[in-house]
């Protein structure tokens, strides 16, 4: 039986386990998908030299940096210095990762028209998530300008990604040409108070989404859906993520259906 899982630490709260389970069921794969807890002393040992019986690893917090140097990186990963997912190429492991391809995957899904805006992407936040989320919109040719409480992150990833880091004092004016508005900092999750922000320069046509998936609909989600913009809840990203690992190791493309999505949401 084919082994893979996530590593992380703590790990135990991840879903992931249940979005491969459901792909596992729907295409008839017999494999098992572990929760493999590594403690940060351990983490360099354990990428070093990845345990033979797995045929690959989801990466998580606080590992993604550590996993990336014991790796031939790819894409993203080549691009961030950071991995979510491994996987082996004969005697090679390499890795990437999947963030950003997931963000943009479940954008396409949920509010295609975002390609068709000409004005930048504005991302609020600037911390791990933030970083993939940019990388994926410059590839993708979007202009990206970033706004963070700490402006030195912003323009920190800002330099990273080829984007523009503009003062949290400004972002009424950053709000007012963007076509795209992403919530990637944790605010608005279950138990912080939410991204405070208004909305009014914001054109109509913009779609906004947030990659904070517990609540579904964020504060900041029910505010904009009420001024009448498209919006794409941070769900469809995490779903979308894992189509990557899934891919590398069992050579096909699973679909984010609606069934996963009940699956998940339940557990929320
Ligand atoms: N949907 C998905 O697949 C997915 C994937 C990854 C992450 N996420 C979610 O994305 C969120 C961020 O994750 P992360 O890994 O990027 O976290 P992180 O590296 O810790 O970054 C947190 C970000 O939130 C900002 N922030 C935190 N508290 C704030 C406050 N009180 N006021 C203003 N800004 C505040 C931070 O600003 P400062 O720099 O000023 O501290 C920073 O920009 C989490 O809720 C996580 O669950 C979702």
């Amino acid at each position: 039986m084919r082994r893979v899982g996530v590593v992380g630490h703590p790990v135990a709260h991840s879903r992931s386990p249940q979005i491969f389970g459901h792909w596992f069921d729907r295409y008839g794969i017999v494999a098992r998908y572990d929760i493999i807890p590594v403690p940060p002393e351990e983490a360099d040992a354990f990428f070093a030299d990845l345990p033979a019986d797995l045929a690959g690893v989801n990466v998580t917090v606080p590992h993604k940096e550590t996993a990336a140097r014991h790796v031939a990186t790819e894409g993203a990963g080549a691009r961030l210095g950071v991995v979510n997912t491994l996987w082996r190429d004969g005697a090679i492991v390499r890795g990437t990762s999947s963030d950003g391809t997931g963000f943009l995957a479940s954008l396409d899904a949920g509010a295609p028209q975002w390609r068709d805006g000409t004005g930048p992407a504005l991302i609020v936040g600037a911390g791990g998530a933030a970083i993939a989320v940019a990388d994926a919109l410059v590839a993708a040719g979007r202009e990206v300008v970033l706004a963070n409480r700490t402006f030195a992150r912003a323009a920190e990833v800002a330099a990273k990604v080829g984007a523009r880091a503009v003062p949290m004092a400004d972002i009424a004016a950053a709000l007012a040409e963007a076509s795209l508005l992403v919530n990637t900092t944790s605010l608005g999750m279950v138990g912080s108070p939410p991204l405070a922000l208004d909305l009014a320069p914001l054109p109509s046509a913009a779609v906004v989404t947030d990659i904070v998936y517990n609540p579904l609909q964020t504060p900041l989600l029910a505010v904009a859906a009420a001024k009448g913009h498209a919006t794409v809840d941070g769900l469809g990203m995490l779903l979308h993520q894992a189509t990557v690992g899934f891919e590398k190791w069992f050579g096909l493309l699973p679909e984010v259906d609606a069934a996963l999505r009940a699956k998940v949401a339940a557990t929320l």
